[in-house]
């Protein structure tokens, strides 16, 4: 449970630390991707909403660039023209070489970051803290950003800056993010829509921390890649990899080597997943949509190889107690569980969910809920 607010917390940080009040406040959401995993940097639609969880970022001008940030204690200089060196201020240096490249004139500020978006957990927390960055960082320069330019600064500072080879929908659903709504957003074309959704969803962490997740992403993706280049020289594929009809893709298996075949077959069916799953949602058919979810996690246990034993345990458990569908959120390779539970049931499903968990990984399981929250705004700096 959050005992103080992410926004409480790095005001005080901000006042502790450098022995003055902030001039601007801003947070931004962790999201969960309802679905359509793997698919943006393939040119395919997701689905994803932002969650009640934020991270926020508390500043003022100064000579020089300072950080401080309440989840590793850590509080010092940092220089944005360096070389990324691994630590979390690689985040703000992007975001700041991004706004500069973009004509933001910029000299320094001091910073303060709290959240309570879970760590390498794969709830979008890099992209909540490069877009609550980014949108106080040029407040601070006198600019106003719309969601469109924040979503691709994040994108940018995290993309080419930093160098994790990710897609847009971290970015994209943190800067549209509406209350109660689940954003469809195809990659391929930029096209949005909000569906309402005000069912809470559950997060179930699986303890695994994705930090690995960086390599496999940027391999995955490079497979996609090799993939599209293969099927585009035998004139199968037009566009991008997402585009392959699925009436093709018994052709376009053959062409290619067992894993390429497996990542391709991913790719096409969870494409067609996405909008099914919207048209559940449309239709207020919760189990349709719960049965959509559970396939999706067996595509990326069998085809996209990105799942671990913590979250098939998880979603086995989920499903065999009756949830209507649960699967694994975000890259992969560890990270969080989300499940939909049918009202009424929610307390005994996490409770038998939780009892084996705990049984077959001797730790706690950590689990909570949330309903689709809104956008990267400015704040009010608390008094
Ligand atoms: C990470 C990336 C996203 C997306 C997902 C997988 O979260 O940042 O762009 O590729 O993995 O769906």
């Amino acid at each position: 449970m959050t005992i103080s607010s992410p926004l409480r917390l790095a005001t005080s940080l901000f006042t502790a630390t450098y022995a003055t009040r902030p001039a601007l406040a801003a947070s931004a959401p962790g999201r969960v991707n309802l679905i359509g995993e793997h698919l943006d940097y393939n040119g395919g639609p997701v689905l994803p909403m932002a969650v009640r969880r934020r991270t926020a970022v508390v500043a003022a001008p100064a000579a020089g660039w300072w950080a401080a940030s309440s989840r590793d204690s850590s509080a010092g200089p940092f220089d944005p023209e360096a070389a990324p060196s691994g630590r979390w201020t690689d985040y703000l240096a992007g975001v700041v070489r991004t706004l500069r490249g973009g004509g933001v004139a910029l000299a320094g500020a001091q910073l303060a970051v709290a959240s309570d978006v879970p760590a390498a957990t794969g709830l979008a927390s890099s992209a909540a803290l490069t877009l609550a960055a980014a949108r106080v960082l040029a407040r601070l320069s006198g600019r106003r950003l719309g969601a469109a330019a924040l979503a691709e600064i994040a994108y940018h500072a995290e993309h080419d800056e930093v160098g994790i080879r990710c897609g847009r929908t971290d970015q994209v659903i943190g800067a549209h993010a509406r209350v109660d709504t689940a954003l469809l957003y195809e990659t391929g074309t930029g096209e949005m829509r909000h569906l309402p959704f005000r069912l809470p969803v559950h997060v179930l962490e699986t303890g695994v921390r994705h930090t690995m997740a960086v390599g496999a992403l940027n391999e995955r993706r490079a497979e996609c890649e090799a993939a599209a280049v293969t099927l585009t020289g035998q004139g199968l594929l037009e566009g991008p990899l997402a585009s392959l009809p699925p009436d093709r893709l018994g052709e376009a298996e053959v062409l290619l080597p067992a894993p390429l075949a497996r990542r391709v077959r991913h790719v096409v069916t969870e494409t067609a997943r996405v909008h099914a799953a919207a048209a559940c949602i449309e239709a207020d058919d919760l189990a349709g949509l719960g049965r959509i979810l559970a396939e999706g996690h067996a595509s990326l246990r069998r085809d996209f190889e990105s799942s671990c034993a913590e979250a098939d345990l998880l979603v086995e458990t989920l499903l065999h107690h009756g949830a209507h569908g649960a699967r694994l959120t975000g890259a992969g390779w560890g990270g969080a569980v989300l499940a939909l539970l049918p009202a009424g049931r929610e307390r005994e499903i996490l409770r038998r969910t939780r009892t084996m968990y705990e049984a077959a990984f001797g730790r706690a399981l950590t689990a909570w809920q949330s309903r689709p929250a809104g956008h990267a705004r400015l704040e009010e700096i608390p008094d």
